[in-house]
């Protein structure tokens, strides 16, 4: 093994380890005394720590998730040039998101750790997918659904710039955050999925 794989093999466990940081399992336990898997929808995201815990600590889980995916995208910029494409290591944050070694290999639903990942790589991305992602809410009050629509459309948007692995891995991750997000849809379908309390999604 040459000493760039070594050093690659390392920052991706590096990149899987900072993305199983269970931020909003950590905030409700050390702040709250309240283990957020056991209310709401029972999920450990930037979503549930706002219904459970409130918009602070909901800021805060979604700073930090966010933080995951972005950090982990720039580990090479940290510790050098690999010829290793950078999104590899924001993918490897966000499979220790989904699957932390830190809780019992579950986790979240990958949407904050990808944005992290896409704010880092490209801005504009993250940018066009936090427009939609507000104005879905805005108009729905799901935010599983506007989660759920601003990767599919950002997906599709990514076919307009000359970038044929982050549309690959676009088009995966989406397909991944569907499913993480069945139970959502689920709910979305017979009509019970919980709505945040704001947006025009409360009066239609
Ligand atoms: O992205 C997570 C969010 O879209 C759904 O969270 O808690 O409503 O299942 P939750």
């Amino acid at each position: 093994m040459n000493s760039e794989m070594f050093q690659v093999i390392l920052m991706l466990v590096l990149a899987y380890l900072l993305g199983a940081i269970p931020s909003g399992v950590w905030i409700g336990k050390g702040f709250f005394h309240i283990d957020i898997r056991r209310h709401g929808s029972g999920n450990i995201g930037t979503t549930n720590t706002y219904r459970v815990l409130g918009p602070i600590a909901g800021t805060i889980v979604m700073a930090m998730d966010i933080s995951k995916g972005a950090v982990a995208t720039l580990l090479p910029v940290f510790f050098g040039n690999f010829t290793v494409n950078a999104l590899v290591f924001g993918l490897a944050a966000i499979l220790g998101h989904t699957y932390s070694i830190f809780d019992h290999f579950k986790g979240g639903k990958a949407v904050a750790t990808s944005a992290g990942m896409i704010l880092a790589y490209r801005p504009t991305f993250f940018f066009i997918a936090a427009g939609i992602w507000i104005l879905i809410i805005l108009l729905t009050s799901m935010v599983s659904l506007a989660s759920m629509v601003a990767f599919t459309i950002t997906t599709i948007a990514t076919f307009f710039i000359n970038d044929l692995f982050l549309s690959i891995l676009a088009i995966i991750l989406t397909v991944f955050i569907f499913y993480r997000h069945r139970t959502n849809i689920h709910r979305i379908l017979n009509g019970t999925e919980s709505m945040v309390p704001f947006g025009l999604g409360n009066y239609l």
